[in-house]
């Protein structure tokens, strides 16, 4: 095992900011690892229109510190009857870089979300001209569908009919957990990619009941068995191009998630590379790194790589337990996972 790893500064193709002291608190632990960021754009309100992303894209910047080299990548939020007008000009303007599909009420700040694939499909179209990508939350919001069949079940009843009707779309299937999700972009890999979260990575879903329920280890979509995490290890590992790195680092102060109907979200953002790089020295594909995190993202969106490098090294990981959030007096509780982590950044 090599006692360090260089690799191109890797980038973040899942990154819940927030905004406020939120963002004061966590924007420097995503710029600190990451030369870029898919900036999602669940604000209350969401981010909808072009002028409303290039002030949300200020604050971020303004809220990283100086000597930090860090591009926040932006996304719009669809809507019922998006306005396929706003998505041609904000991509031409080189605002947006893609636009985020949330089923309505599927998970945090969805409320506004799209509650049927007819009424996006004016602006979906637009996208596919302008060739702007589409990253879909991939749970179906049925009610009766158990909790942990929404992903599989979404791939079946929306994802697929929405390929069919969309030939030129391309899709990111985000933050996966499941073999049926890897499977469904292995299936198309002319015009599907797949995020993968460094704790979907790490843990199945008896972590978030072990010795009685466990919130920093709820988000969504949920863990799911351990059958699935491994198919989402052996993907991420794979080196294959379609697969990349998005941590869906999801912050919610620690009160909110430590009480009787807790947030779902992790916040990931100051351990991600180092919780990677355990998953692949684990699985022997130390050598894998470098492509899942810093070249198959750029090569999904038609950037370049970057040029930098990033060196982990292999000793205990050293994270604190809790970031403060100035101005509101609260914390938020970093992820860490029950395995140890003996890679540093
Ligand atoms: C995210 C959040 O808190 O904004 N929560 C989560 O559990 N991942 C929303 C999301 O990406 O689903
Ligand atoms: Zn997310």
């Amino acid at each position: 095992m090599p006692s360090t790893l260089t690799i191109r500064r890797p980038d973040d193709w899942h990154v819940h900011l927030r905004d406020g002291p939120m963002l004061a608190a966590c924007a420097v632990h995503t710029a600190r690892q990451f030369a870029r960021a898919i900036i999602m754009p669940n604000l209350v309100p969401p981010v909808t229109k072009v002028a409303e992303a290039v002030a949300y894209r200020d604050r971020i910047r303004a809220a990283v510190p100086a000597d930090l080299k860090f591009e926040p990548l932006m996304t719009c939020y669809l809507t019922d009857g998006a306005d396929p007008a706003e998505l041609t000009r904000g991509k031409e303007e080189g605002v947006w870089v893609a636009a985020k599909l949330y089923p309505a009420h599927a998970t945090t700040n969805s409320a506004h979300g799209v509650t049927s694939m007819d009424r996006v499909a004016k602006g979906l179209e637009a996208m596919e001209k302008a060739g702007m990508p589409l990253l879909v939350h991939g749970e179906v919001t049925d009610p009766d569908v158990d909790l942990f069949d929404r992903e599989a079940v979404f791939l079946d009843k929306v994802l697929f009919p929405l390929l069919k009707r969309h030939p030129g779309l391309k899709i990111v299937l985000e933050h996966i957990t499941t073999r049926e999700g890897v499977a469904f972009v292995e299936a198309h890999p002319d015009r599907m990619g797949g995020t993968i979260t460094p704790h979907h990575l790490s843990y199945n879903r008896n972590a978030i009941f072990k010795g009685g329920i466990r919130p920093h280890f709820y988000c969504l979509p949920i863990a799911k068995r351990e059958e699935h995490r491994l198919a989402l290890r052996r993907a991420a590992t794979s080196g294959n191009p379609a697969f990349f790195l998005g941590t869906d680092t999801a912050p919610h102060s620690t009160d909110t998630k430590e009480c009787a109907c807790g947030c779902a979200g992790i916040f990931n953002a100051p351990v991600a590379m180092q919780v990677y790089a355990q998953v692949f020295a684990e699985e022997g594909k130390l050598d894998n790194l470098e492509a899942f995190a810093s070249l198959n993202g750029p090569r999904f969106y038609g950037l370049p790589a970057n040029e930098e490098r990033i060196t982990l090294r292999a000793a205990t990981l050293e994270a604190p337990e809790t970031v403060e959030v100035p101005g509101l007096s609260k914390t938020i509780t970093v992820f860490r996972p029950d395995t140890p982590v003996d890679w540093s950044f």
